[in-house]
């Protein structure tokens, strides 16, 4: 019988490579201390699917006839274990992937034989196999989708020649973020610097569990709060977070406009449930309101000093922590860009005389910000860029003076998530 950490995986991919679907943010939260294992064998067979199913491909009696997904998953997690987890015994990887294959659900029984061959031979010698695997290219990792994504990345900063090294950069499991909410940073942490309150986890430091759970602070990736450190002088009494949920970034704004009335739109009911209780237990005052954020703000008279529209996207930039990534389906992108167009329309009509208007998503392509920004630009002579972050944090072409209106570090000389964003103030 596999181990539940080696069913969770299997269930894992075959969400991924037969849905087209994401692995949840949760998948391995009853797992304990398996968790760890668990979080290696999916995170390498996702990052290193394309070169383990080339490495099996030309072993197969029939190469060009198609392999049943189970055949596939199974061989990808055994042959994972044997080339890169060294702390896994030849007898574990071998058997319980055998076991795999003889699962209705998960495997394929016709092809138990063959699972058991294919592994037995490659257990004979791990240091060759891992050799072989990681000589293969790495290109046949990645999809076209993915593909795309980082040279969307790289295109403003001139440097397509560097799409292997971000590629490499990448497949680094990523470090988490902390930011701090009050009180001092407990020990492993670090300040880092240019940011206000954000905090990154020292090496070998342990992982801040309590002090999390003590609400001293939040997991918070440095390119969000590089985007919410804008430089913005002019008062700030009413704001609005457009799509708020899981909180991040409400609370942020709160703590940096103290005493500012939020409002806080969340279209989900679950996410908004969750977005209140979040807000209530971190101390953090908002009106919290479940609605599509372009129906209410085009059903309302206020406007609004500062509004931060953190739109719902693609997630391309977020390709580090979700490597299943690539190999989603991402038939989604007209809607999602006629939904961030929406959205932009309606918060620009509530954006106060003399206030901010931050758009950001976790993506680097054109479609999801560059287009909207042009579209602007043109549409909104009311609206101009306001140029409230760091040159750093835009590239070379869009800074003017050592600053910049449009948010999109170089993925390689920044860490954080691929994130892209633009300020316009309104006259
Ligand atoms: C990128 S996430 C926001 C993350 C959040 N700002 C943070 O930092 O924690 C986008 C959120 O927008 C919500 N959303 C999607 N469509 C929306 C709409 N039409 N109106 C309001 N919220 C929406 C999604 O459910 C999701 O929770």
């Amino acid at each position: 019988m596999p181990t539940p950490a080696r069913i969770h995986v299997a269930h894992a991919l075959h969400e991924v490579f037969g849905e087209g679907g994401r692995v949840p943010d949760i998948w391995d939260r009853d797992l304990g201390e398996d968790a760890h294992l668990a979080q290696a064998l999916l995170g390498l067979c996702l990052r290193r699917w394309g070169r383990l199913q080339a490495w099996v491909k030309p072993k197969l009696k029939d190469p060009d006839r198609g392999v049943p997904l189970g055949t596939r998953v199974v061989l990808a997690m055994g042959l994972t274990q044997l080339a890169w987890l060294p702390g896994v015994s030849d007898h574990a990887a071998v058997n319980e992937s055998v076991d795999l294959a003889a699962n209705r659900d998960l495997g394929f029984l016709p092809h138990k034989g063959l699972v058991n061959a294919l592994l037995r031979r490659a257990a004979k010698d791990r240091a060759a196999l891992a050799a072989e695997l990681d000589a293969l290219p790495a290109a046949l990792d990645r999809s076209p989708a993915a593909e795309r994504a980082l040279l969307a990345a790289l295109t403003p900063h001139h440097a397509k020649a560097e799409l292997e090294a971000l590629w490499t950069r990448l497949q680094q499991p990523p470090r988490p973020d902390f930011r701090l909410l009050r009180g001092e940073a407990p020990e492993g942490l670090l300040a880092e610097a240019g940011i206000p309150g954000c905090l990154c986890l020292q090496e070998g430091a342990s992982f801040p569990r309590s002090w999390l759970e003590s609400s001293g602070g939040i997991v918070q990736d440095r390119s969000s709060q590089a985007l919410l450190a804008y430089a913005w002088d002019r008062p700030v009494t009413r704001i609005l977070d457009a799509c708020a949920a899981p909180g991040g970034k409400t609370t942020t704004l709160a703590l940096r406009h103290a005493g500012a009335a939020i409002t806080a739109l969340e279209v989900q009911p679950k996410r908004a449930a969750r977005l209140r209780q979040t807000l209530e237990q971190r101390g953090v005052e908002a009106r919290v309101i479940q609605a599509d954020a372009a129906e209410w703000l085009e059903g309302n008279e206020a406007t609004f000093d500062l509004i931060l529209l953190d739109a719902p996207c693609s997630g391309s930039g977020t390709l580090q922590k979700h490597p299943e990534w690539p190999w989603l389906k991402h038939d989604d992108l007209p809607r999602l860009a006629g939904l961030q167009r929406r959205l932009l329309t309606a918060a620009t009509n509530r954006l106060a005389p003399g206030g901010l208007l931050i758009y950001a998503v976790c993506s680097w392509l054109p479609e999801e910000c560059v287009s909207h920004r042009e579209w602007l630009e043109h549409a909104r002579r009311d609206l101009r860029p306001a140029e409230v972050w760091p040159a750093a944090m835009g590239s070379a072409q869009d800074a003017a003076g050592g600053v910049t209106a449009f948010f999109r570090p170089h993925p390689l000389r920044w860490t954080g998530e691929g994130f892209q964003g633009f300020a316009v103030r309104r006259d």
